[in-house]
């Protein structure tokens, strides 16, 4: 790891985007950390005698983002399958593949995508995907925070296998890495899954006590798929079953019906809103403005490489602040304050971390990065929190830490080696297509 667990650190002279509850920015701040923790937010505390100084003038430090749904792995699988309809994108390009994956596919896809996402200022992610053992050593080894849940489906016949899996994964990892790692179970939709594998994972989740991540009304025929076979939305369909009696994680909920609003907030579920994979795969403008109108907490995400093509949340964060605006007809949808809340807090809330992540104040844990706000770009600085939203990008961040570690520096990682990383992901992506070929007899 990049720095001793007990290291004292000082950032000093620089802007603090807070992102706490009264949305605070402070200028020429400091940041004092020790060990994990976050001890002093503004001014160190007067018998702070920092082992280290880190020069904050001309940077900005904020949370680190949060990225609330992806497929981690799916890296692996960028620019494979593009300009496609949803159905065709998944069913005759990536599942195919996925039926070919190995845990070593997984290994590399994960290490690739947490590099990504360590240089774009991303500190914790929530992951739902395969071999999710490969996912957790990789993101105990490179220092980042994780959510991971094992993808749950009984269409193929093999429910069981993978409710044991998940329930095993959760046994494994739930709080290593010293609490770094925390595990959920991850149905992967209502289409994926029956009633009764969705009941059955309802009585896994109270008994381990966890929270569920679950695709919610992706698509137009999700939709109308349900009302078909269920008399019902997607959402009214999880809430007869009860599943949102587990804290629950919605991913995308685009196509949502009045009652389904009501629902979402009356049972305090999160949604991750992924407006880079809506729009490429045309599944839609997720009603974001009316879901924060019924308090409903709306996270940020990116979805998989596959279908967005990058894990860059500062584009995500770019495209919330300007597609609500056009789809609303109006200038003050989605706020830059707003937005930051949905890459940040709202996503520790999604992930039941807010206590330890998710702002700056003392007492939480330092997962926090620094941007360079000296650039071409980014000058003058009227708006720290517009700054964020509409000016920057992933590539001006230079330092990130997670737990008092540093995993980036001056834009150079400190826990992983990016050369062979590109090289071994790259290998191994040609692989993947390879093996699904040879062994497709289509
Ligand atoms: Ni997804």
């Amino acid at each position: 790891m990049g720095c001793l667990k007990s290291m004292k650190l000082l950032i000093n002279n620089t802007t603090i985007v807070t992102v706490n509850d009264q949305d605070q920015i402070l200028e020429h701040a400091d940041l004092a950390v020790s060990g994990k923790t976050i001890v002093g937010v503004g001014k160190a505390p007067l018998d702070f005698i920092p082992d280290r100084v880190i020069d904050g003038k001309g940077k900005l430090v904020m949370p680190g983002l949060i990225n609330a749904h992806t497929h981690l792995s799916m890296t692996l699988m960028r620019n494979y399958a593009d300009d496609l309809p949803f159905s065709d994108w998944l069913f005759k390009k990536i599942k195919p593949l996925e039926d070919h994956l190995l845990a070593e596919d997984v290994r590399l896809g994960a290490k690739l995508g947490i590099a990504e996402m360590i240089r774009g200022g991303t500190t914790c992610f929530h992951d739902m995907y395969f071999f999710m053992d490969e996912v957790a050593s990789e993101v105990e080894s490179s220092g980042i925070r994780a959510c991971l849940t094992s993808a749950l489906f009984d269409v193929s016949g093999n429910g069981e296998a993978l409710l044991a899996q998940g329930c095993r994964l959760h046994k494994d990892w739930n709080g290593r890495s010293e609490g770094r790692i925390t595990v959920q179970l991850g149905p992967h939709s209502p289409y994926l899954c029956s009633p009764e594998y969705l009941r059955e994972i309802l009585i896994e989740g109270r008994r381990l006590n966890c929270g569920i991540h679950i695709h919610v009304s992706e698509t137009a025929d999700e939709l109308s798929e349900s009302r078909r076979l269920h008399g019902c939305t997607p959402v009214q369909h999880l809430s007869n079953l009860e599943l949102f009696s587990l804290p629950t994680l919605a991913a995308h909920a685009v196509h949502l019906e009045e009652e389904d609003f009501k629902l979402l907030s009356e049972n305090g579920v999160s949604v991750s809103h992924n407006p880079g994979s809506n729009l490429k795969l045309a599944n839609g403008f997720a009603p974001v403005e009316k879901m924060l109108k019924h308090s409903i907490n709306v996270a940020l995400g990116t979805d998989g490489a596959a279908s967005n093509n990058n894990l860059n949340l500062f584009e995500e964060i770019h495209l919330a602040g300007l597609m609500h605006k056009a789809v609303n007809n109006s200038a003050t949808a989605l706020p830059a304050k707003t937005v930051i809340r949905m890459a940040t807090i709202n996503g520790a809330k999604a992930l039941k971390l807010d206590e330890e992540v998710g702002s700056l104040e003392t007492g939480k844990k330092a997962d926090l990065i620094m941007l360079d706000i000296r650039q071409p770009h980014l000058v003058p600085c009227h708006d720290p929190l517009a700054l964020l939203v509409y000016s920057a990008q992933a590539s001006d961040v230079t330092t990130v830490m997670v737990d008092g570690n540093i995993l980036m520096e001056e834009r150079q990682l400190q826990t992983l080696e990016m050369g062979p990383i590109l090289e071994q992901a790259a290998h191994q992506s040609l692989e993947l297509i390879e093996r699904s070929q040879s062994r497709c007899p289509f």
